[in-house]
């Protein structure tokens, strides 16, 4: 056995290591100052039960930096005594790919290289994730502790040894750890074949009218879907665009939504569209489902998957109860009534699914963020969103369009937006936080804004949400703020906890309209109103100069 030399180095704590919606992002360059990395990954691995004896799973979404800092966790891991690391190879592990590893192996958990959806690229955005032995992000009260660990961090451990060959898969030694560098597909791919019927997908996928794109945004699902679409499922080799990873994403922003999937917009918005689009982000957890000349909005998306559940095989036998994190529009809950089925609504976050995943209460959930997700990984799954339309539309031989309006017959349709107002400076965007607060916290003033604003509708509750998980009673305050009207429509506000400079406003707007002569008209004309509303509510153009979103989903 090679004899390892441990350094231990000396090290400043940074006060600023505190993981937000999704790990811990900033920007490429910060994260490569001396020590940043370190510091985080020593404090996760100070914050776990015993490292010694255990095995760590590590991969990336491939973005800048990707490569060098696996190569520091590898020392770092071998420092900490783990007897064994899993690696993907090149470093690639999807975030659904990483948990399903983790699950698999039963691993004590993973460290995952992603900033999601953000761009790569040395002045973009780089992140650092930590998944628990469940495979899912770690929940609050663990992130609350890497925090409190990495403020009083003092030092960290590191081997000398050579970079691991992470282009090559196989088995590596250094010291007492043994590092295997796997294909990050197969197991993945293995996953799959056991949820959905690949035989009638392979079948869709052949038919000469069947017509599928999927966009990879230049990102890690790339390898994945090149290998379950065009490989294993037969899908014409091109079915696959922007397939290739790239450290940069070809300088794009790997986000799967109608204003970032350009390429793939462009050829769906067209007659001779293809039958079945979809896209996925940086780190493959994302998805956007389109039909021809049609857009699911991701809460519907996960509304139809639930409601023809039955026909995928791994949820023949029904589903034991869905959830959807607060801001998702209703739809999913209008599919739960109507089975039966426990409806659950969390904050925004995956991490708020894992215990009810774990604990049985849930088998789907998903977000209006693109999100989309089962109990066969604790992390939202966007190939598996788009496997589990494949699944849907072989059973059913409709087109996505008339799937969705079909649903809205039988469920009522619910319109829905987000607007997102970025680059606001973080004193505009705790000054609107604070406003709205405050009017939701008396009636009064609430119910007055309402009337000042013209809107014709009671307003019927207003609060910040609160969410007591139902398997470890934890509390999370201040989850949104939330108008709540007498017809049903809601606005909700909150700030985003996943950028890396200055404050993202996000409002959702909803209403539901049960009324099928009315469920062919455009989003944000039917919303107007109520959009206008929540401008005036939040002081918004007072408190932040704007008056128009950046984004509008
Ligand atoms: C955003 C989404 C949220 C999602 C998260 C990670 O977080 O809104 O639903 O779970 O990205 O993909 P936010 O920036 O809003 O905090
Ligand atoms: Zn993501």
């Amino acid at each position: 056995m090679d004899e390892m030399t441990i350094q231990t180095i000396r090290t400043q704590p940074f006060s600023d290591q505190k993981p937000g919606t999704s790990g811990l992002r900033k920007k490429t360059r910060y994260f490569q100052q001396p020590h940043y990395l370190e510091n985080f990954v020593q404090a996760i691995f100070n914050t776990l039960e015993s490292p010694v004896g255990a095995t760590l799973a590590v991969g990336g979404d491939g973005r800048y930096f990707n490569r060098e800092a696996i190569q520091i966790i590898l020392k770092m891991a071998v420092a900490a005594g783990f007897s064994e690391v899993i690696v993907g190879q090149y470093g690639f592990l999807s975030t659904p790919a990483a948990s399903c590893v983790i699950r698999k192996y039963r691993t004590l958990g993973g460290i995952v290289l992603s900033a999601s959806h953000n761009p790569g690229g040395p002045d973009e955005d780089f992140g650092v994730k930590f998944n628990a032995a469940n495979g899912g992000p770690a929940p609050e009260g663990l992130t609350e502790a890497i925090y409190a660990a990495s403020r009083s961090l003092e030092q960290y451990r590191i081997a000398e040894m050579a970079d691991v060959d992470i282009d090559t898969c196989g088995d590596y030694r250094r010291g007492e750890t043994r590092i295997r560098v796997i294909d990050p597909v197969e197991d993945y791919l293995e996953l799959m074949r056991k949820l959905f019927d690949f035989e009638k997908i392979a079948n869709l996928l052949q038919q000469p009218d069947f017509t599928f794109c999927f966009d990879a945004m230049h990102a890690i699902t790339g390898i994945y879907a090149k290998a379950l679409f065009e490989q294993a499922l037969g899908a014409p080799a091109g079915t696959v665009i922007n397939g290739t990873p790239l450290p940069d994403f070809g300088g794009g922003h790997p986000d799967p939504n109608l204003a970032h999937a350009e390429e793939l917009v462009h050829r769906m918005f067209r007659a001779d569209g293809p039958v079945l689009g979809a896209a996925s982000d940086g780190d493959g957890d994302r998805n956007m489902i389109l039909g021809r000349e049609f857009y699911v909005t991701p809460s519907d998306s996960v509304a139809v998957i639930a409601a023809n559940a039955t026909l995928i095989p791994a949820y023949r036998k029904g589903l034991a109860g869905v959830a959807r994190s607060m801001p998702t529009s209703c739809a999913l809950d209008a599919v739960a009534n109507k089975l039966g089925l426990a409806c659950y609504e969390t904050p925004t976050g995956w991490k708020f699914f894992g215990n009810l995943l774990d604990a049985g209460k849930i088998t789907i959930c998903g977000e209006e963020s693109f999100g989309t997700g089962s109990d066969h990984v604790r992390e939202k799954d966007g190939i598996w969103a788009v496997m589990c339309w494949l699944n849907i539309l072989a059973e059913r031989q409709q087109s996505v369009a008339d799937i969705v309006k079909a649903h809205w017959a039988a469920y009522g349709r619910s319109y829905y937006t987000r607007h997102d107002y970025e680059g606001l400076s973080n004193e505009q965007g705790a000054a609107i936080m604070l406003h709205l607060r405050a009017l939701a916290a008396s009636s009064e003033q609430a119910i007055a804004a309402v009337a000042e604003a013209g809107h014709a509708i009671a307003l019927a509750s207003a609060d910040d949400f609160a969410y007591t998980d139902p398997v470890d009673a934890s509390v999370s305050r201040q989850q949104g703020v939330r108008f709540l009207f007498a017809d049903g429509a809601r606005v909700v506000y909150r700030l985003s906890g996943t950028g890396t400079v200055g404050a993202t406003l996000r409002i959702y707007v909803e209403k539901p309209e049960p009324n099928l002569a009315r469920h062919d008209e455009d989003t944000q004309t039917y919303l107007a109103d109520l959009i206008r509303l929540a401008g005036h509510l939040s002081h918004l153009e007072a408190l932040s100069g704007r008056t128009e979103p950046t984004v509008i989903t």
